[in-house]
C-alpha cells in the first residue's frame, strides 16, 4: 500500500530538493542537505518545520497590520475565483518570457492562494514568503507542493542569483533585495492596484483616499528595466454573503464593514508590470 505523507514530511522533502536556493537569515551561510530535523546552517543555526510544513526564517519577530481574520477573508474571496483572470495572465506571462520551468518566489504571498493556483499551471519550485505568521500558517494548510516560510522580503533567506521570477502582488517591495536574489536573466512581476480597484468598497465607505500608483511606478521605473506593462480590468459577480469578506480582506477599510445594499459585482483593476534589473 502506498504511504501518504503529511505536510511536514512533504516540506522536508521539498526543502531538501531545493536546499541550494536558501541561505541562513542570521549568518548568510548555506544550509546542510539533511532537512529531516529542520534546516541547519553551517554555523549550526537551526530552524524547525511547523506542523503545517512551513518554516519560520524571520530573524526577529515583527508586528503587521495583517491578521488571521484578514487572511481568512482573502482566502474566501480567492475561492470565489475573483483573481482567476490574474493567475491565468501571470502564468501566460511567465511562459511568454521563455520559462518552461521556473523557480518562482512570491514575496508577500499572504495566505498563498495566488501561488497555489499558479502552481497548477506552471512547472518548477515555488516558494511563498510573508512576514505575517498568520498568513503563512494558513498558506501551509493548502495541500500542495509549495514551500512556505515566514520571512522579511527585505532580507530574503535566499542566495544571490537563485531565482527566475519574483512575484510581488499588492505587497511592499524591496528592489535591492529582489535584484540580489534574481538570476541575471530573472524577472520581477509586480502587481499594483489600479485607481478603480475594489471601487465598490471605496464607494460604500465613502471616505477612503483616492489611490494613485504614481509614486510606486516612478520608483519602479528608477530601479527596473520595464519590458511589459499592462492593465487588467474586469468585473466579477459577488454573492451577497461574500461581501463581508471583501471588506475584511484589505487593511484599507480598517475593519469597517458597511454593507448597505451589496453591489452585484466587484471591480478588479490591476496593473501588471514586468521587467529585469
Ligand atoms: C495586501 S496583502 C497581499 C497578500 C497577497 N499577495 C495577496 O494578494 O493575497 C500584503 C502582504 O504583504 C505582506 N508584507 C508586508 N510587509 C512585508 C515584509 N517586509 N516582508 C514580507 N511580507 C510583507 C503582508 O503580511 C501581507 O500579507
Ligand atoms: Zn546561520
Amino acid at each position: 500500500m502506498m504511504k501518504t505523507i503529511n505536510k511536514k514530511e512533504r516540506a522536508q522533502r521539498l526543502f531538501a530538493e531545493n536546499i541550494e536556493l536558501f541561505r541562513c537569515p542570521l549568518c548568510h551561510q548555506g544550509f546542510l542537505p539533511d532537512t529531516s530535523s529542520g534546516l541547519r546552517c553551517r554555523n549550526n543555526h537551526h530552524f524547525d518545520f511547523a506542523r503545517n510544513g512551513y518554516l519560520n526564517l524571520l530573524a526577529t519577530r515583527q508586528n503587521t497590520d495583517y491578521d488571521r481574520e484578514l487572511f481568512q477573508a482573502r482566502r474566501e474571496v480567492f475561492e470565489q475565483g475573483v483573481y482567476d483572470p490574474l493567475v491565468t495572465r501571470v502564468s501566460t506571462l511567465i511562459r511568454d518570457l521563455g520559462f518552461t520551468q521556473a523557480t518562482v518566489v512570491d514575496a508577500g504571498c499572504g495566505e498563498g492562494s495566488l501561488l497555489v493556483r499558479l502552481g497548477e499551471l506552471l512547472d518548477g519550485p515555488l516558494l511563498g514568503v510573508d512576514i505575517a505568521r498568520d498568513g503563512i500558517r494558513l498558506a501551509g494548510a493548502h495541500n500542495t507542493p509549495v514551500m512556505w516560510c515566514v520571512a522579511d522580503l527585505a532580507q530574503l533567506p535566499l542566495r544571490e542569483s537563485s531565482v527566475d521570477v519574483v512575484l510581488n502582488m499588492l505587497s511592499p517591495a524591496n528592489y535591492g533585495e529582489f535584484r540580489r536574489v534574481l538570476k541575471p536573466q530573472g524577472y520581477l512581476i509586480k502587481v499594483l492596484p489600479g485607481t478603480q480597484y475594489l471601487q465598490e468598497v471605496r464607494t460604500s465607505l465613502g471616505d477612503l483616499p483616492d489611490y494613485s500608483n504614481d509614486g510606486v511606478l516612478a520608483n519602479l521605473e528608477a530601479n527596473l528595466l520595464i519590458t511589459n506593462r499592462e492593465r487588467l480590468h474586469y468585473h466579477v459577480p459577488i454573492a451577497p454573503e461574500i461581501w463581508p469578506s471583501v471588506f475584511k480582506m484589505t487593511p484599507l477599510t480598517e475593519h469597517r464593514v458597511t454593507l448597505g445594499e451589496p453591489a452585484p459585482e466587484l471591480t478588479i483593476d490591476l496593473e501588471i508590470v514586468c521587467g529585469v534589473f
